[in-house]
């Protein structure tokens, strides 16, 4: 048996031979480069290393605030291919560059608008993605064949040393989806990756824990191409605190419109979704998964998944709620989505595309 991975693994005949099938073993070979490439030490040296692989073409897994990202150096073909293979991504789909400092930002935009600007220094590094012209650095394979890129100054810390890492090496920014596979319910944890792309990473690629994501859902995507900004992607974020800092009201959420030019994030049949269905209204029968927040009493029966006690909480950890209902083999979930315009306008986002038919049934696997 060959040594594979940084520090090498080693699988002996007799306990090879002791697997049941080739699949046993294959499954004991994947779980074991996992967990070797999953880094939850993430000292200077290990982001030293994590930002060398990512130079030298291999993909790392990283915590944002938001949501895990899967990198890649936003400028190497090739690294940005295998995000889409490990996604199970289609390709044409843009992918968010982030970058450390709004220093860079122009390295990656042009055209940039007053309005964009001030967005930026209000709530940069932060759960925000403004979508902007494109430089010639922005190329197709990052933008899906858009004149525009998507960019995103992540604030938690080990992303941030990542990507300054990753810069004082030479590097321009990192492209990075969530990383979960195409369709499915992104991760907020590391393990979340682990599970979710365990089998479709290589051995030089890593997973950098930075533990549970703080926010839990995806950024708020503003569309700065136009006159006005309008938002594509509801998050943390929020509409009003766009206007306020911009002393103006801004369009109608374009996350669930169809009369936009931009691929807006999200509106594919098939996002957001776990393996069981997701229901936004009727009651649970016996052994039906239920989220709702603390306040609101179990219907008797029912499998409580999560409580959360805020809708701040209840953004955290929606997605690892629907996570441990499929590790229970749940086949339906009822939710009693959150009310307000903070982060339970991102929620019901979510919670609508992950509840259609369509979303469910044809999730890849
Ligand atoms: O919080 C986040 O935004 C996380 C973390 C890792 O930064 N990233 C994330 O990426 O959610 P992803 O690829 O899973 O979702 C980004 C969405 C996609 O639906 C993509 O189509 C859209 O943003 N997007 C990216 N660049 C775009 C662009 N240039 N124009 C329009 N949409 C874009
Ligand atoms: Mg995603």
């Amino acid at each position: 048996m060959g040594t594979v991975g940084r520090e090498g693994y080693r699988v002996s005949h007799a306990w090879q031979n002791q697997l049941k099938s080739k699949r046993d073993f294959d499954n004991l070979k994947s779980a074991t480069i996992a967990s070797m490439r999953r880094i939850t030490d993430c000292t200077s040296s290990a982001i030293k290393d994590a930002a060398t692989a990512l130079t030298k073409g291999s993909l790392v897994a990283f915590p944002t605030e938001t949501v895990y990202g899967l990198g890649a150096d936003a400028t190497n073909e090739d690294a940005v291919s295998r995000i889409y293979k490990v996604k199970g991504r289609p390709s044409g789909h843009p992918i968010i560059v982030h970058i450390s400092s709004i220093g860079n930002l122009e390295k990656w935009a042009r055209n940039i608008p007053k309005y964009a600007i001030n967005l930026a220094h209000a709530f940069w590094p932060g759960p925000m993605t403004l979508i902007l012209q494109k430089t010639n650095l922005a190329k197709h394979y990052i933008t899906g064949g858009q004149s525009n890129v998507g960019i995103r100054i992540p604030s938690h810390a080990i992303a941030l040393a990542l990507l300054k890492e990753f810069e004082d090496q030479g590097g321009h920014g990192i492209a990075a989806p969530s990383a979960n596979r195409f369709g499915a319910v992104s991760s907020t944890t590391a393990a979340a990756v682990d599970i979710e792309l365990a089998n479709y990473l290589s051995v030089n690629d890593h997973i950098l824990d930075g533990g549970t994501c703080s926010i839990g859902v995806e950024s708020t995507i503003v569309n700065c191409t136009q006159d006005q900004p309008s938002i594509l992607r509801p998050g943390a974020i929020t509409k009003e605190m766009i206007q306020n800092t911009l002393r103006r009201s801004i369009g109608p959420n374009l996350s669930n419109s169809k009369n936009t030019k931009i691929k807006v994030a999200g509106s594919l049949e098939s996002h957001y979704a776990p393996r069981a269905k997701v229901f936004l209204t009727g009651s649970p029968e016996f052994g039906d998964g239920f989220i709702a927040l603390d306040s609101i009493k179990t219907p008797s029966g029912a499998v409580r998944i999560a409580a959360p006690k805020s809708n701040e909480e209840y953004a955290q950890f929606l997605y690892e709620a629907f996570r441990s209902a499929d590790k229970k083999g749940l086949k339906r979930i009822f939710v009693i989505p959150p009310v307000g315009n903070d982060i339970a306008v991102a929620i019901n986002d979510r919670l609508i595309k992950s509840a259609s038919d369509k979303c469910v049934d044809k999730r890849p696997v």
